[in-house]
């Protein structure tokens, strides 16, 4: 027990302790917090890129935890890549040692046809791939080579827009079979309601979970629709008739989404938000490559990947349609800026490089001459 007079004291001499109580609890917690800060980092740091002028506020603000954090895939595609290896001429060809040699490949040598035949075993996770003349998966592979030589020969702009990254079936398959990130039809998605309406305001995958359009691939990457909803002009004295509509904009939207997200940036990296009518000046280089992006997968789906429908058992075809699976954006880039972060995927494979079926093997002295 107290003794009497400290009673007697504290009595007469009422003092509000919690003030300074809660005064020390503050502060000593502020300290507590900004020790832990200063010796273990700030865990919601961001690093920004600039993609426009100085003053314009365009950048793209990233966690600089994900930005130490390398794409864990990129693994995978190096523990299966290896060199070439230059023909010197005599060899005896794929085409003539082999049986069920893919088309395009006859004239490989015997030595390079088994590494790209290894390698695209792994990188698509069919150990048998191309064994059986007769699968599906054989008939589709012949398809997959052509389309993928395709996009290195024709589409180098788009693939090689900075440096040379190319692709191979590991960009999109990333050793498995079904690739992540394919689409299918699934509009309407109100199957009660006819127009425009049956379309939006469902939680899809398409409408990346917003109430956006389900239908902005479909129409934009492979109908050909236009993408044309922003301009400077008074819309009251135009042709109504053909001008767009809201709902154009809204599609128009849903598809931006759908970019945004696959590359992992926003909508500063291709745009100056003051004019996303621009299609020079206020844009970025990434807005041009990215457009370029968009005649690919316009051609990879309506050239490749839907003509073969009809080669795929019923459980590899859509849900709701039953039409083929489809490629976009996210199929290559998974959320990065560049697939596998930029890697250089093409530069062992000259084989899917070029149509030509004669791929340009660099010589031993190419290759010291690019090392030193
Ligand atoms: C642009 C992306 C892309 C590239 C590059 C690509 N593929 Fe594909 N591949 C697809 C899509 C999309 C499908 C359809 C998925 C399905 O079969 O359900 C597919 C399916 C396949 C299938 C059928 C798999 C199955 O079990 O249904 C095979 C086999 C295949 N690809 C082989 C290859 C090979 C070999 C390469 C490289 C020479 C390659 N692919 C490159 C996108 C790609
Ligand atoms: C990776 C680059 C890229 C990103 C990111 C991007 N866009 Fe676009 N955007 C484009 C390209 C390219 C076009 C032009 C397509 C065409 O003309 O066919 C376009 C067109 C548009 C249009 C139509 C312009 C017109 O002429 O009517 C609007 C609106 C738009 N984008 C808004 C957005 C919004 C909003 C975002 C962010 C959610 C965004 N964009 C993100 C590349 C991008
Ligand atoms: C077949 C695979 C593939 C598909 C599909 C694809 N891309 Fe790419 N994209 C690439 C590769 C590979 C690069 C890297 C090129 C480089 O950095 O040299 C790239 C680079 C880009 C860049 C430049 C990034 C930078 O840092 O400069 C943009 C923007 C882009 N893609 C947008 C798109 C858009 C938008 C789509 C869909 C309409 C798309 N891509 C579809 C493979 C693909």
């Amino acid at each position: 027990m107290l003794p009497q007079w400290f009673n007697k004291w504290n009595r007469e001499n009422p003092t509000n302790i919690y003030g300074p109580a809660i005064g020390v609890g503050v502060v000593g917690g502020a300290v507590f917090v900004a020790a832990l800060l200063v010796s273990w980092g700030q865990p919601y740091a961001t690093d920004s890129l600039q993609t426009g002028p100085r003053g314009t506020g365009m950048s793209v603000p990233e966690f600089e935890s994900d930005l130490a954090t390398p794409d864990p895939t990129i693994a995978g595609f190096l523990e299966t890549t290896s060199a070439p290896i230059p023909p010197q001429g005599g060899e005896e060809t794929a085409g003539d040692a082999r049986d069920n040699v893919p088309p395009g490949l006859e004239n490989l040598t015997v030595e390079n046809y088994v590494r790209l035949l290894t390698a695209m075993r792994a990188w698509t996770g069919i150990p048998d791939l191309f064994e059986d003349a007769g699968s599906y998966q054989t008939a589709v592979g012949h398809v997959m080579i052509g389309m993928t030589q395709n996009i290195n020969e024709n589409w180098a702009g788009h693939v090689n827009a900075n440096k040379e990254v190319g692709v191979t079936c590991y960009t999109c398959h990333r050793g498995q079979p079904v690739p992540n990130n394919i689409w299918f039809r699934a509009t309407p998605t109100v199957e009660t309601m006819e127009g425009w309406s049956a379309v939006q305001n469902r939680v899809t995958p398409l409408s990346q979970y917003t109430s956006l359009p389900s239908d902005a691939l479909e129409e934009y990457l492979v109908n050909y629709g236009v993408i044309a909803v922003h301009d400077l002009e008074s819309r009251v004295e135009n042709d109504i008739a053909n001008d767009p509509l809201i709902q154009h904009t809204e599609r128009t939207y849903s598809l931006m989404n759908y970019v945004s997200n696959s590359l992992g940036v926003n909508c500063l990296f291709c745009h100056n938000s003051r004019a996303f009518y621009a299609s020079s000046g206020q844009i970025t280089p990434q807005w041009a490559t990215a457009n370029l992006g968009i005649q690919m997968v316009l051609e990879l789906n309506n050239e490749y990947l839907i003509p073969i429908e009809g080669l795929y058992p019923p459980e590899r075809l859509g849900p709701v349609h039953g039409d083929a699976p489809k490629a976009a954006c996210k199929t290559c880039h998974q959320g990065y800026q560049q697939p596998l972060q930029g890697t250089n995927v093409i530069a062992d494979w000259p084989e899917l490089a070029t149509t030509s079926g004669e791929p340009v093997y660099d010589t031993p002295a190419d290759q010291a001459a690019l090392t030193e």
